[in-house]
């Protein structure tokens, strides 16, 4: 048989009706013969060549080697193939074998969840089956995160414990005060919060007990409670202002508005309308599958190293301006255009690729987000309470055209998260250096759910991706005097 010195040529989805397909998997008759060892691939297995006639449906892929006619074929399991069945095929025994190359992980699954489901087309977000919708209409956000950490919504007595093993781990070690005052004044709340969350490790030794449900428990306890107070001391230190320390009395999102913006009153009764506010953008940031901070959670945490290093390695991934970072960037964006009339020049400028309309664009949705239609309500009671946000105008604008643009239209990009939540962060009294913080502290419960997850699961290792090596081949050591 003729060798085919052409590229890789998926055959044949075995689980369609192959009539199509069939006449190009009848030119390749030579049969692969492969070991199933781990190595290569456990699912692999050598087949027969295909007819175009009467075949059956079977829940494998067909892949036919054109640089030797090699034919594989590889299971499907949830519309997925195992990249490592894709080892064996290789032209000698000695090659490493085929790899997938993708870039940012763009169509790579990297594990297996039962936390978090989005449908980016459909525009549809789901913790543990419930939809997003509902939850932020009808749940809390401690409620919330039982439910994410734990798979189900909890009983009265379940709620009751856990929100008070919340509550009673809101305190920090005095010694974090100290790491806060090194920080210069205009410190960057994240920078802050980073450093100090990767400091809880050291007081917390303990953590390094990954293994044990009760250690793992405990740190969870501490991690989501202790989130806020770090936040909030983080943002009194930028101002100068007195810590103030947690009260046990308010509610999750109410304790933090107390530890921010309570200054002489002996106790803080925060707005309702407020506190509410915030528990829903809580409840909307809780989790988003594997976004690239729950990527790093899960990668950092994949080398067995304690919770809160972990957390501290995600934080950072959040920080950035294309992820949590986002909604920083939208105020000071929407303050740079200034006017509802320099919008259209301001998006001239995005589609000549000067500028990203940041608060647009998704990696997965592909439709509105589904938070940001929830955030653009809430935004409106916000404004009932504090005053209407001028910014808004700007930002309806830029939706407006945005929506109706062919830039944008083709695409598909809409509205995400960060677009509307850095108005109500501001309307609400926030510096804008505090909304990736914002985004931080309800995503913890996230992280760990992930992290816990990834532990627990049997077929996940360190992470440790290949590469395609195209630098230099071996070279000789040339001495410094023959150097040009
Ligand atoms: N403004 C202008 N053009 C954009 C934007 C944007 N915000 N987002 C994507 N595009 C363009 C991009 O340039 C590319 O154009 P072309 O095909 O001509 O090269 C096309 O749309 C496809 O984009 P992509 O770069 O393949 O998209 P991605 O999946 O790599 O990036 C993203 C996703 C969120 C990083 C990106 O949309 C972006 O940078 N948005 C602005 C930052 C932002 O709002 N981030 C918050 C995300 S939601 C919160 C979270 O969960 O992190």
């Amino acid at each position: 048989m003729a060798v085919l010195r052409r590229p890789l040529a998926i055959c044949d989805v075995n689980r369609s009706r192959a009539a199509r397909f069939g006449v190009q998997c009848q030119a390749y008759v030579e049969v692969a013969t492969l070991s199933t060892t781990a190595e290569k691939g456990q699912g692999m297995t050598p087949t027969k060549p295909t007819s175009a006639a009467g075949e059956t449906r079977r829940d494998t892929l067909t892949i036919v080697d054109n640089r030797n006619g090699r034919q594989y074929e590889i299971p499907i399991k949830h519309d997925t193939i195992r990249a490592m069945d894709l080892r064996p095929i290789k032209i000698h025994e000695s090659d490493f074998g085929m790899m997938n190359y993708d870039p940012a992980f763009s169509n790579t699954a990297s594990c297996i969840s039962k936390i978090t489901f989005i449908d980016g087309d459909k525009g549809i977000l789901r913790y543990r089956g419930y939809s997003i919708e509902e939850l932020s209409e009808k749940s809390t956000y401690p409620e919330t995160a039982y439910l994410i950490l734990h798979g189900e919504l909890p009983t009265q007595s379940q709620l009751k414990e856990w929100t008070y093993h919340i509550t009673h781990h809101t305190f920090i070690h005095e010694s974090i005060k100290k790491f806060l005052d090194g920080f210069h004044y205009d410190a960057h709340p994240m920078g802050m919060l980073i450093s100090t969350v990767a400091a809880l490790s050291t007081f917390y030794p303990d953590a390094k007990d990954i293994f044990n449900p009760e250690s793992r428990r405990k740190q969870t306890y501490r991690l989501i409670g202790k989130m806020p107070t770090l936040a909030a001391f983080a943002y009194r230190h930028s101002l100068g202002m007195p810590y103030v320390y947690p009260d046990n009395d308010l509610s999750y999102s109410g304790n933090f508005l107390n530890m921010l913006f309570r200054t002489t009153e002996l106790q803080y009764h925060p707005n309702p309308t407020l506190e509410r506010a915030l528990d829903i953008l809580f409840i909307l940031h809780a989790d988003h599958e594997q976004n690239c901070s729950s990527t790093a959670m899960r990668g950092v945490g994949s080398s067995h190293v304690d919770p809160y290093s972990a957390t501290a390695a995600a934080t950072a991934a959040l920080y950035g301006p294309l992820h949590g970072g986002a909604n920083e960037q939208v105020l000071r964006m929407l303050l740079e255009i200034g006017a509802v009339n320099n919008v259209p020049a301001y998006i001239k400028r995005v589609k000549a690729g000067e500028k990203l309309l940041m608060g647009f664009g998704h990696r997965v949705y592909k439709n509105y987000d589904p938070r940001a239609r929830i955030v653009k309500r809430i935004a409106y009671e916000v404004f009932d309470v504090m005053g209407r946000n001028p910014l808004i105008d700007i930002a309806l604008e830029c939706e407006r055209i945005a929506l109706e643009d062919e830039y944008f239209v083709t695409r598909r990009l809409y509205p995400n998260v960060d677009f509307y939540t850095g108005l109500i962060y501001q309307a609400m009294g926030f510096p804008v250096t505090m909304f990736p913080v914002l985004f931080a502290i309800p995503r913890t419960s996230g992280w760990i759910a992930q992290w816990e997850e990834m532990l627990l699961d049997a077929e996940q290792k360190i992470s440790r991706p290949r590469q395609i090596y195209l630098g230099y081949d071996l070279r000789s050591y040339i001495p410094l005097d023959h150097r040009k």
